[in-house]
């Protein structure tokens, strides 16, 4: 399994739910994983996870909102590694649940800042990175929320549909660098974030989704790992739902 035998990827929010399916996934293929987050306890278990089944990887702290931290996290990752690859910039929060009329300024700026101001910050530093490399590839996370309007989440359904249009800006930026950018877009994923967002009750859920189930992260994770690879090499710009049907409704 060495689809990325020597290649340097980045994950960020890969402490918990698909971030960390994700970095697993690549590891297991060979890579040699940046696990970042925020929350260092569980980026620490992810790394331990890795190092367990024999991956490679290193963990290095940051907040996604924040620019040094991610200007640290890229800085440090090219000290250690010497090149950077590819990035799934995944790391987000759903914030508060509330409708648009009852959502709070912190609340909106919190989301905004993790979701959308993270993804791009991130893009920032990693670019300059991939293009020194002599290209690279960048999936982002967005959401059905991107694709759609969902209730009582207008800074997270803002956020996401403002991941794809960021997604496109660079895809087109940067198609002659040979920097390839795309997103995901998942529907409910079995995470601590959808747990949270239905209060411990899928069905509703799973019931109103066509394929009748919520999916797994390692199911985002296998998407993310084609995107990212020379398999889908003439794929940029583009948001694929991953979401058992979910916005073909
Ligand atoms: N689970 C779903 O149903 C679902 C659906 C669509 C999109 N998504 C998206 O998938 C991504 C991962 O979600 P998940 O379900 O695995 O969530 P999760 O809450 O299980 O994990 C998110 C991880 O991101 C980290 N994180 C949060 N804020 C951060 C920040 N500012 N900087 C760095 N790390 C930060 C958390 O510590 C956590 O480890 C998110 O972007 C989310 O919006 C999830």
């Amino acid at each position: 399994m060495d689809l990325y035998k020597n290649k340097t990827i980045i994950v960020t929010g890969a402490g918990a739910g698909i971030g960390r399916a994700t970095a697993l996934a690549f590891a297991i293929e060979g890579a040699d994983v940046v696990v970042s987050d925020i929350d260092e306890k569980r980026g620490v278990e992810t790394a331990r996870l890795i190092h367990s089944q024999d991956g490679s990887c290193t963990f290095i702290g940051c907040d996604v909102s924040n620019e040094a931290d991610v200007k640290n996290l890229v800085k440090t990752t090219l000290d250690r590694y010497g090149k950077l690859h590819g990035a799934f910039n995944n790391a987000g929060t759903e914030g508060e649940v509330a409708q648009m009329t009852e959502c709070s300024l912190e609340n909106w700026n919190k989301v905004i800042d993790t979701d959308l101001k993270g993804v791009w910050l991130c893009m920032k530093y990693e670019i300059p990175a991939m293009i020194e490399a002599g290209g690279g590839t960048i999936v982002n996370c967005s959401s059905i929320a991107g694709l759609v309007g969902i209730e009582a989440i207008p800074a997270y359904v803002a956020s996401k549909h403002g991941v794809i249009g960021l997604t496109q800006a660079a895809a087109l930026e940067y198609a002659k660098k040979n920097i390839r950018v795309n997103a995901v877009c998942p529907g409910p994923i079995h995470t601590k974030m959808l747990d949270r967002f239905t209060g411990g009750n899928e069905e509703p859920m799973a019931a109103k989704t066509p394929m009748g189930r919520i999916g797994r992260p390692d199911e985002v994770a296998d998407t993310v790992l084609w995107l990212m690879s020379s398999k889908s090499s003439y794929v940029t710009g583009q948001s694929l739902a991953i979401d058992g049907g979910w916005v073909s409704q």
